[in-house]
């Protein structure tokens, strides 16, 4: 399977301790900014029920899943602490001010990141 880096809005659409979700033909994808600017992606799904990541709180450089609060890692997408699971990570890039995501051929994007403000 290829792989395909795609565009998918600007640095500064993404507000600080927030994220924007792009949706794909397989999965939503979550990018989230931390407190220092730093860019990840994951998928909107958390490991333990499925939980949207993108509407948690972005603390570090990690995530609090809204629905029963769980830390997912943004570096590794692991559950942290005590608990356990794992979501999947999108590779990520940044030219200029403008934010590239690493999408399987599978998995088109169908729509520009949208989202709530952190
Ligand atoms: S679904 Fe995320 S902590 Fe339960």
């Amino acid at each position: 399977m290829t792989q395909n880096w795609i565009e998918v809005g600007l640095l500064e659409d993404i507000p600080y301790l927030g994220s924007r979700v792009v949706k794909t033909s397989g999965t939503d994808i979550a990018i989230f900014k931390t407190g220092t600017g730093a860019i990840f992606a994951l998928e909107d799904k958390c490991p333990h029920k499925g939980g949207p990541l993108s509407q948690g709180i972005v603390h570090g450089k990690s995530v609090s899943c809204p629905l029963h609060n769980w830390n997912i890692s943004l570096e590794s997408g692991e559950a942290l602490g005590a608990d356990s699971g794992c979501s999947h990570i999108i590779a990520t890039q940044i030219k200029g001010d403008k934010i590239f995501l690493e999408i399987p051929d599978l998995a088109k994007t169908t729509d520009k990141a949208t989202g709530t403000d952190g």
